[in-house]
């Protein structure tokens, strides 16, 4: 049974609001091809096709902020071919992209080690954030080389490198200290979190943001995922009862 047509809890009262922020675990894209007998890139190729179509669909459905996991810390362990082939791919969307971004309103930005890629890779993300950053219909922040243990460790340093040299109070480091210094500073924690293909984990995405993020697993290829996918499991978040720790009743 697909998370969205589980039964769910109902609150009464009035109807929730949309998901400001939604995540993506973009997966499945490998199955997708072995599934059709093609290489696996093509299945990475079919991915950013519906990359392409859940930004706008995400946009029309009243999303603001929409992050998708396209690249983990640990994803440079797959074989060097599948890594480059990724790579180029996520460049060319980069590249030829860039136009469609501005002309559909999207703000884009880049989080994870971009200092990971060649300096080429880091010249069209620099050139592409450039370009994106005056639209306001909806920010797309792109996950690449993200690792959320990484980013929770490098914004630690930064306190610990500040507090040695006196620059802060040790005793004043609290959550807030710590989430500015996350690449999400600014940003509202992701309400909703989905993943594709039916596997069940978080897989190091945005770990200390999704601390209240509620999950829906989708058993659908991301290759396949559009606008109605988009549409139920923001649904099925609608539906579900957000205390946040605290109690309704
Ligand atoms: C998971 O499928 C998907 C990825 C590791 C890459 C996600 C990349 C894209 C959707 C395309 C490029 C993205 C942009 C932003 C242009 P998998 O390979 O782990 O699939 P499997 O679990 O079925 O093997």
């Amino acid at each position: 049974m697909s998370a969205a047509t589980q039964p769910v809890q109902k609150t009464g009262g009035s109807t929730p609001p949309a998901p400001a922020h939604v995540g993506i675990i973009m997966d499945g894209n490998g199955r997708w091809a072995a599934a059709r007998g093609v290489p696996r890139a093509l299945g990475h190729k079919a991915g950013a096709e519906a990359t392409r179509r859940v930004v706008e669909a995400a946009a029309d459905q009243g999303v603001s902020w929409l992050t998708l996991f396209a690249f983990s810390s640990e994803n440079w362990r797959r074989p060097a071919d599948e890594v480059r082939d990724l790579t180029g791919l996520m460049r060319h969307y980069l590249r030829h992209e860039v136009g469609q971004l501005v002309e559909k309103g999207v703000r884009l930005r880049i989080i994870g080690d971009r200092a990971a890629f060649g300096p080429g890779m880091l010249a069209e993300i620099e050139r592409a954030e450039a370009a994106t950053a005056g639209n306001r219909r909806i920010n797309l922040n792109v996950a690449l080389s993200y690792g959320g243990r990484a980013e929770i460790a490098r914004a630690a340093r930064d306190l610990a490198r500040r507090a040695a040299a006196g620059e802060i109070d040790p005793d004043a480091i609290d959550e807030a200290a710590l989430a500015a210094g996350l690449e999400t500073a600014g940003m509202p924690d992701p309400d909703l979190i989905i993943r594709t293909s039916g596997e069940q984990r978080i897989s190091n995405f945005l770990l200390w943001q999704a601390a209240y993020a509620e999950f829906v697993f989708q058993p659908v290829l991301w290759p396949d995922y559009g606008a109605d996918h988009l549409r139920d499991a923001i649904a099925e978040f609608r539906r579900r009862d957000r205390r946040f720790g605290a109690r309704t009743g």
